[in-house]
């Protein structure tokens, strides 16, 4: 995993931003896996600023999400519909129709999740999937104990999510209890992937799936096995590495080494 650690979240962000950058730029009809949650806000925008005014297009993109809440509508206010058009979809220049999540109203959430995996596979796969982590170590809606041979499916969200994701809705009680979210193995299956985390609440979660064991008990650590996996962190994010020092002689504030 290429661990790239910067001094602040501000940095951290535009890191990420660059990389996502210069990878649509030079790959205009790339297909991005998007991510939500509150890390990715200030990321979005970025990117919408850079559209706005440093010419970044994402016109000729096709993007598909990571999960979505079921029973939750696209028009929710707390879906992830919503988030990822008011985030990022209805300020850039993205073609709408070229714009995929799993469908969280969906009559038959089994069917939905089958038929995303043949969308992504249709568009030929995902080229960069950027991911968040959450404070359990999970990706996209893949709770500790995830398979890692999983596909696109319906998931149970642990109390723990559902407490981290309360603050989006009006009690613990109305917080979702099921997702449709992209498997481990669809994740890995993209060809490049970016983890983002931000904060000390995540030190602990990024510290398992960098160093810790390769294990379903923290899903992210499924990272170890992608060939082409980079991670970006905050001092904050960093604080659990054990190898800190050796990332920073690799790749001393977050630059590329002299070899890459
Ligand atoms: C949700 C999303 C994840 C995201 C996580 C962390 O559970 N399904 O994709 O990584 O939240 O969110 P935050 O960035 O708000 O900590």
């Amino acid at each position: 995993m290429k661990t790239l650690i910067l001094p602040t979240p501000e940095s951290a962000i535009k890191r990420a931003a660059d990389i996502i950058d210069h990878t649509v730029r030079a790959t205009p009809d790339t297909v991005l896996g998007l991510a939500t949650g509150g890390t990715m806000l200030p990321l979005y925008d970025e990117l919408a600023q850079r559209h706005r005014e440093d010419g970044l297009s994402f016109a000729a993109t096709t993007s598909f999400n990571l999960d979505e809440y079921i029973g939750l509508a696209p028009d929710h206010p707390c879906s992830y519909h919503r988030y990822m058009a008011e985030a990022f979809f209805e300020r850039v220049d993205i073609d709408p129709t070229r714009t995929h999540l799993p469908r969280g109203d969906a009559a038959d959430p089994h069917v939905a999740s089958n038929a995303y995996e043949t969308l992504i596979e249709e568009a030929g796969g995902i080229d960069l999937q950027l991911l968040g982590i959450g404070q359990n170590g999970h990706i996209g809606f893949n709770e500790p104990t995830a398979s890692i041979g999983s596909r696109t499916r319906i998931k149970t969200l642990t109390a723990s999510t559902r407490q981290a994701n309360q603050r989006y809705f009006a009690s613990f009680e109305e917080t979702p209890r099921y997702a449709i979210t992209m498997g481990v193995a669809t994740i890995l299956e993209s060809r490049k992937c970016l983890l983002l985390a931000t904060g000390e609440a995540k030190a602990d979660a990024v510290a398992r799936m960098i160093e810790g064991p390769l294990s379903a008990a923290c899903p992210a650590s499924a990272l170890q096995l992608h060939a082409r996996a980079t991670v970006i962190l905050d001092q904050a994010a960093a604080t659990g590495l054990k190898f800190s020092e050796y990332y920073e002689t690799v790749h001393p504030q977050g630059r590329d080494r002299v070899f890459d």
